[in-house]
């Protein structure tokens, strides 16, 4: 029998250095993307996929993501006197969305550290990782990208990624996995590597920050030694419990909107506005006239 996933984690604990100056001392994960901040499509994801309790992993300087998904009665009451009920609709919702709990990470290890922070919370069952630098949206009537790999995993077991192709010269920059397709579009990997030259990359398959993982990861990090960039990472210990365990990949239906970095952050913000029926016609008419100048 596989266990069914119930509990997700979210990594949300790094400096966020490549969004400087604003990340100093807004948390990346609160930034915006149109009227949400980041984290907040991250914990939809999860649990429109069918997720029910959320670990965050924060540090210093990041309560604002607590304050984000707590209740504020005062601004509650605030707006039922101004009968705002849409808005205040919007917030009960935001707070009822699943269980929330944080756990700090004490130092910046990597996202093999960063994992590993969360084994008290997990315990002994199979969970899911997804990382708030990128968004995924569904292809038009797919499910969404986390429920895709919880999809795979319910049939297979064991760990499973989310892979997407990216050309030869962008492999060094995610890990990437080697392997058979058992089915159109899920490969059983023989090889994971992180961050790999092109001549070693064994595919042009990139993980992509969506992941569910065994608890047998736990164990595993504890004897993984450090890697690339001198930090712990989870690529390495998965290569080595894939020699025990199964590691699928699922090539998903969907599209990402990276917001790790600051181009493609203003780029998802463009898609993402475009997405709103509010906003579409007047933001298309102004890009077309920027364009024109
Ligand atoms: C991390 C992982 C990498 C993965 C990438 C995108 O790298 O280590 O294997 O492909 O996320 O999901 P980072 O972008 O944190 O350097």
């Amino acid at each position: 029998m596989i266990a069914k996933v119930r509990k997700a984690v979210i990594p949300a604990a790094g400096f966020g250095t490549r969004f400087l100056p604003i990340s100093k001392a807004v948390p990346k994960e609160m930034l915006p993307v149109v009227d949400k901040p980041v984290i907040q499509y991250v914990v939809e994801e999860a649990v429109a996929s069918g997720i029910t309790d959320i670990l965050l992993i924060i540090s210093r300087g990041k309560r604002s993501i607590e304050e984000h998904f707590i209740a504020n009665p005062e601004l509650e009451t605030d707006l039922e006197a101004k009968g705002r009920h849409e808005t205040l609709a919007e917030l009960r919702h935001l707070q009822s969305l699943a269980r929330i709990h944080y756990v700090f990470q004490p130092k910046m290890g990597g996202l093999g550290d960063a994992v590993r922070c969360a084994r008290e919370h997990v315990g002994d069952e199979p969970f899911a990782v997804l990382l708030g630098d990128a968004l995924v949206s569904p292809t038009d009537g797919a499910k969404p990208v986390l429920r895709q790999l919880l999809d795979v995993h319910e049939r297979h077991g064991g760990s499973t990624v989310a892979l997407e192709e990216v050309p030869a010269e962008k492999v060094s920059r995610y890990g990437i996995l080697g392997g058979a397709e058992v089915e159109p579009g899920v490969f059983k990997a023989d090889k994971f590597v992180e961050k790999p030259s092109v001549a070693e990359a064994p595919s042009r398959l990139a993980v992509s920050a969506r992941y569910i993982l065994s608890p047998s990861i736990f164990a595993q990090l504890d004897q993984t030694p450090t890697g690339k960039g001198g930090e712990l990472q989870l690529t390495d210990a998965m290569a080595a419990l894939m020699q025990r365990e199964a590691l699928y990949g699922v090539r998903y239906q969907g599209r990402r909107h990276d917001i790790g970095n600051k181009l493609d952050f203003v780029k998802a913000n463009l898609w993402w506005g475009l997405q709103r029926e509010d906003m579409r016609d007047e933001l298309k008419r102004y890009l077309a006239g920027l364009l024109e100048q």
